[in-house]
């Protein structure tokens, strides 16, 4: 494999492949687990993530992975980041430690990790890792975002860029604006086009190598309790009207978050933008948690006998996700 990160940020977002975000920290992955009755223990995760790891290498290019997950073996004795890159995928980690309430905010959140982020990168590379994913959230309501928190993340995000750079992995700098709440998709197009300014002015400052990143951003989307949802062809114009605005040509690849959409969406969405005509200079493309795994998780249930159901339910929504980063998907 070529380790030069170029080479691996494009491996990630080769035509009609994505990537599969698979790093839930032990209590988000519990929560999901618990929704459907099955209990979480070390054991059961590791399962769990085995079956996806080994359900979709056709249309996945690499796989983000949480700590626990990238120091345990398959029930052959594999190291999990093994038996990703023994089929060609890219093994990725998720390096920040959650999101935090940031100082002198109502309710705003500033992401957290950068304090001995050198020696951990260094580690995970050691363990196989080609590249790190950081994840920023924004909030948007009356008056929020601050100003504080819009910078004090997209700082967040560069300096954690710079040091993967520096320690020879691909950051995935992810700022993600939520579609909690009621807003419009013209306010959440605004806000993002805010964040994604600070976010590549951030990187600009840090030195961050454009050429060797991936972006994972939201769509522009309407708050989900918003009285007037947007339609599929509305978030596929606004979203790439404010990432043609904001997201510098130099970049590789933009791979989307599914942020709380339903599976079928979150694909509908990949598909329409990649339709739509004019200039798209980086390859777009999936980086989804919930939507790619909600379908397999569910069929799987915790269940042995149901390890198959649960891979073909992960490789039917990784195909039509395949297709939807090649414009080509039919409901
Ligand atoms: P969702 O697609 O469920 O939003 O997860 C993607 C992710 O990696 C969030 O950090």
């Amino acid at each position: 494999m070529n380790h030069d990160l170029g080479s691996i940020a494009t491996a990630l977002v080769a035509k009609g492949k994505g990537i599969l975000a698979a790093d839930e920290t032990v209590p988000t992955l519990t929560k999901r687990f618990d929704a459907l009755g099955i209990q979480s223990t070390e054991e059961s995760r590791r399962t769990y993530r085995e079956m996806l790891f080994l359900g979709a290498a056709e249309f996945i290019s690499g796989v983000i992975m949480y700590d626990e997950t990238i120091r345990q073996k398959s029930s052959g004795g594999v190291p999990l980041a093994q038996l990703l890159s023994d089929q060609g995928i890219l093994p990725g980690i998720k390096v920040d430690t959650g999101a935090k309430h940031l100082a002198g905010s109502s309710d705003e959140k500033i992401t957290e990790g950068l304090d001995g982020l050198r020696d951990r990168l260094s580690e995970y590379r050691g363990m196989g890792a080609c590249f790190a994913k950081w994840r920023a959230v924004i909030r948007i309501a009356d008056g929020l975002p601050s100003t504080a928190c819009v910078s004090a993340n997209a700082h967040a995000l560069g300096r954690y860029a710079a040091l993967c750079q520096e320690q020879h992995l691909v950051p995935i700098v992810e700022p993600e604006v939520l579609m909690d709440g009621s807003h419009t998709i013209e306010r959440c197009e605004e806000v993002t086009g805010v964040v994604l300014h600070a976010v590549f002015q951030a990187l600009f400052e840090q030195r961050v190598v454009l050429e060797h990143m991936l972006l994972k951003p939201n769509m522009v989307i309407a708050g989900e309790a918003c009285s007037r949802p947007a339609k599929v062809q509305e978030v596929a114009v606004a979203t790439l009207r404010c990432l043609r605005r904001h997201v510098p040509a130099a970049v590789p690849g933009i791979v989307f978050l599914s942020g709380g959409q339903d599976d079928r969406t979150a694909t509908a969405h990949l598909n329409a933008i990649n339709r739509l005509p004019g200039p798209k200079p980086w390859n777009i493309s999936f980086s989804y948690g919930r939507a790619l795994q909600d379908p397999a998780l569910t069929a799987w249930h915790g269940r042995d006998e149901n390890l198959k159901l649960g891979q073909q339910a992960l490789y039917h929504r990784a195909r039509c996700n395949g297709a939807a980063s090649l414009g080509t998907y039919t409901d």
